[in-house]
């Protein structure tokens, strides 16, 4: 039993098993699917986790109850790595009342037909367990439209809460199982920072003004926890975590540089490397160079959020664009990402179409701003196009050191 405040237990379950999380995106170290259960006078669960776990998850429900009944179910997000349980939670305990709004119901119905024992609240109401009332913040995109986040109060005698705790649902959560301890304070949190990132990047990163507006409501809140549905609860890292959310949805990076290319036999990646060169030597530290075939478009994704500059280069493929860089910048595009620059060459064999294409996803989709002049490289490099992958690599670094964007 992992206990967080007096009234407030963790019940939730880890995935080592999965690879892909939403079937797209790898989980190296595993996610784990967070549940709470609030022990007041009414007994309140406060989300799911993904059905697959139910037997885990049900038996850590009854270590913390016992035999006592939960009266409330809070539903935060619909998406059913949470809400997969819903339909076996209700066999266990018919009389549950789950609490959502308008349009959790309207997905519940779709995803599970659940129609009765329902609490429909809207943003700021509240429901009092006893010692302590949960007010709902209607929070939509962060991460579909339903979402809320749920603020936990105790109920201080002269009317100040001195304890919040906020079950936030996706935000602030990250990749990575729970491996033994729960609350930031109790655990070496090294490795959660990157997978924030890339769990920010890849699967909230499209909905920045969603998270400013929710950032916006919780303004001013003093917060004791942060108990998200992803991740370790957050405890003693609450202005880390959200400064961290407040600058990826302001699409606010550091000065940096992503080159990823394709290549089919070096030709490319020459041209990767010389880029890379010149824009070290003329002071950018961070550059970070990915085989786009090679490594998964997740990483990417998260370190564009991370690094102001990207440059890609990619060979022609079939009269068009190597499908992998196709596939990234459609990627890339989906995610509204501002605030960046964009540098691009590409190779061919005889006809050429890379450096159009890449051009069209910019002007198209991108919109980042162009930085330096597209090289255009037939075959192999030679010294012009040496040259030209130089002046591009310094003038990346040129844009990038002037900051401003
Ligand atoms: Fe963890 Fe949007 O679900």
């Amino acid at each position: 039993m992992q206990q967080i405040t007096d009234k407030v237990f963790y019940a939730g379950v880890n995935d080592r098993n999965k690879n892909l999380f939403e079937g797209l995106w790898p989980l190296p170290n595993g996610v784990s699917y967070n549940s709470y259960l609030i022990v007041d006078d009414k007994v309140c669960l406060v989300d799911t986790v993904e059905v697959d776990f139910f037997m885990a998850y049900i038996k850590n429900i009854q270590e913390v109850l016992g035999d006592r009944r939960i009266d409330y179910l809070v539903v935060n997000h619909m998406e059913p790595d949470h809400s997969g349980a819903i339909e076996l939670i209700r066999k266990y305990y018919p009389e549950i009342q789950i609490v959502g709004n308008k349009k959790t119901f309207d997905m519940m119905r779709g995803f599970y037909g659940i129609e009765e024992n329902r609490v429909e609240v809207k943003n700021g109401d509240t429901i009092s367990l006893g010692e302590h009332t949960m007010r709902f913040v209607m929070t939509p995109m962060v991460h579909w439209p339903e979402t809320m986040m749920t603020l936990l109060e105790n109920t201080a005698e002269n009317g100040q809460p001195t304890e919040r705790i906020l079950f936030s649902g996706d935000a602030f959560g990250c990749f990575g199982a729970l491996n033994g301890g729960l609350v930031d304070s109790q655990i070496n949190c090294s490795e959660f920072w990157l997978e924030m990132v890339r769990y920010y990047s890849n699967i909230v990163g499209k909905y920045g003004t969603p998270v400013q507006n929710a950032l916006k409501k919780l303004a001013g809140v003093h917060l004791d926890y942060i108990c998200s549905t992803h991740g370790p609860v957050w405890h003693e890292n609450i202005a880390r975590v959200t400064d961290m959310y407040d600058r990826m949805s302001r699409y606010e990076t550091e000065e940096g540089l992503v080159i990823c290319y394709g290549t089919m036999y070096g030709n490319t990646e020459r041209a990767a490397e010389v880029i890379a060169r010149a824009a070290s030597e003329a002071g950018i530290k961070n550059i970070v160079m990915y085989n786009v075939s090679k490594t998964h478009h997740s990483y990417i994704i998260r370190d564009v959020f991370r690094y102001r500059g990207l440059i890609v280069g990619a060979p022609t493929y079939n009269t068009g664009l190597y499908h992998e860089m196709d596939v990234l910048l459609d990627e890339l595009s989906n995610r509204d990402i501002k605030n960046h620059c964009l540098g691009w060459f590409g190779s061919y064999a005889w006809a050429s179409k890379a450096v159009a294409r890449i051009e069209e996803w910019n002007t198209n989709h991108l919109h980042f701003e162009p930085t330096g002049t597209p090289v255009e490289i037939k075959q192999s490099l030679d010294a012009d196009t040496t040259a030209q992958c130089v002046a591009l690599g310094k003038a990346m670094a040129e844009r990038l050191k002037k900051q401003t964007l």
